[in-house]
């Protein structure tokens, strides 16, 4: 519907909705679904056992730390506290690294953030080059990018047949995209397939990238999901080991449970301390018209437990849990389908790294499962093996083997 000028008083009210998000839409007809054994795999956050998404311990006693300790809410600088700063670049990079001058480092508002800022920060200082995505990929990937005014495309990611990563035509296509465009990489944990590369695929990642002067910006939104916190990292020190002029967004909405807190971080990787210096203040410049500076309570947590080898135990062993239950539950949803009959070997699941899977599902099989088991999955069939638990696993692998 158009407005007419006359009456642009009440332009406002003649706007047309937007489309729902299919994931959260999924999830209101989950609720209101009276179906007792009804179950949900389509959210996007960790549940444990009982599921639950709860607080970690690590962070109850941050918090009650903070309470006793915070005397301002005065605003957090623009690239937000240094401590935090410093702390995520040793957990991203590795403690070698530490003090590296070369990176520049903002707190953002969660991984989302991080990439919006990378994203503007990309159009404003780099030009408009073309943003090179997965496909598949995480489903806001490409709106994030558009809405930053940058022009997206798609790379061979996944292939359904052999359910891993078709690595030869990945390659292969990178290696003939116009030089200085960015790859937008997933650390671990591919969200939505589960499969990440190998060590060598990094490595020879790395060439391609380096060959034809592309620059990644890696999202590292599940480090310590897939398999511990230092093997996660590989692919990302892979690049950052080969030179390569590189972004990395972070996001602790997972690993540390602070998902509505909204902490992440953007860093950017240069050549020298004094490039760094100068993409410091470029990214400061963006942060300044967009939120101005970060919210500071999931930064102040991280970087509490991040400061206290305490804390940083208790995290670490909190997130091994969580990392466990996933490795765990992928291992029985395997031979809870190979017991319930289902003709198809579903082995490539328990391959497959982090929350997230395609169970190979199509449209018909998820609409059914829906219709007639209350089992929710998103219609490519990406499955949360987090929403698994002992109590639901039978009923599930055996409305799955009566759909196929
Ligand atoms: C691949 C990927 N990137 C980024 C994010 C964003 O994380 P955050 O909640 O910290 O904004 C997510 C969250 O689901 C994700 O899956």
């Amino acid at each position: 519907m158009h407005a007419e000028p006359t009456r642009a008083l009440h332009a406002l009210s003649d706007i047309s909705a937007a489309p729902p998000d299919p994931i959260l839409g999924l999830t209101e007809a989950f609720k209101a679904d009276p179906n007792p054994s009804k179950i949900n795999l389509s959210v996007g956050v960790f549940q444990d056992e009982t599921g639950r998404s709860p607080v970690l311990e690590c962070v109850k006693q941050a918090e009650k730390r903070l309470l006793e300790s915070e005397s301002s809410k005065s605003y957090l600088p623009i690239a937000g506290d240094p401590v935090y700063g410093q702390q995520v670049v040793r957990l991203v990079f590795g403690e070698s690294v530490a003090d590296s001058k070369r990176i520049a480092s903002i707190h953002t508002p969660g991984g989302t953030g991080a990439l919006r800022v990378a994203g503007d920060f990309i159009r404003n200082l780099l030009g408009p080059r073309r943003v090179w995505l997965s496909d598949p990929t995480w489903p806001n990937h490409p709106g994030i990018f558009r809405a930053a005014h940058l022009v997206t495309e798609v790379y061979p990611y996944f292939e359904a047949t052999t359910n891993s990563v078709a690595y030869e035509s990945m390659r292969e296509k990178l290696a003939h995209v116009p030089e200085g465009d960015v790859v937008v990489l997933h650390g671990c944990c591919h969200n939505p397939s589960g499969a990440d590369l190998a060590q060598e695929q990094w490595s020879d990642l790395a060439d391609t990238l380096r060959a034809r002067s592309l620059v990644p910006l890696v999202d590292f939104a599940y480090q310590g999901f897939g398999d511990d916190l230092e093997a996660d990292a590989a692919g990302v020190r892979t690049l950052f080991n080969a030179g390569l002029d590189m972004l990395v967004s972070s996001s602790f909405s997972k690993n540390f449970g602070l998902y509505r807190e909204r902490v992440g971080t953007l860093s950017v990787v240069t050549e020298s301390p004094d490039a760094a210096a100068r993409v410091l203040s470029q990214l400061k410049a963006v942060v300044r018209t967009n939120y101005s500076n970060p919210p500071a309570h999931g930064g102040s947590i991280v970087a509490t437990i991040l400061s206290d080898a305490e804390l940083t135990d208790l995290w670490k062993k909190e997130l091994a849990v969580m990392q466990a239950r996933i490795a765990n539950t992928r291992k029985s949803f395997v031979e809870g389908l190979r017991k319930a009959g289902a003709k198809r070997d579903f082995s490539f699941l328990e391959r497959q790294k982090g929350m997230f899977s395609f169970s190979g599902l199509n449209r018909e099989q998820v609409e059914r499962l829906r219709a007639e088991h209350s089992i929710y999955i998103v219609g490519s069939g990406r499955v949360n093996v987090a929403g698994i638990t002992t109590a639901n696993l039978e009923y599930l692998c055996n409305a799955i083997a009566s759909v196929l």
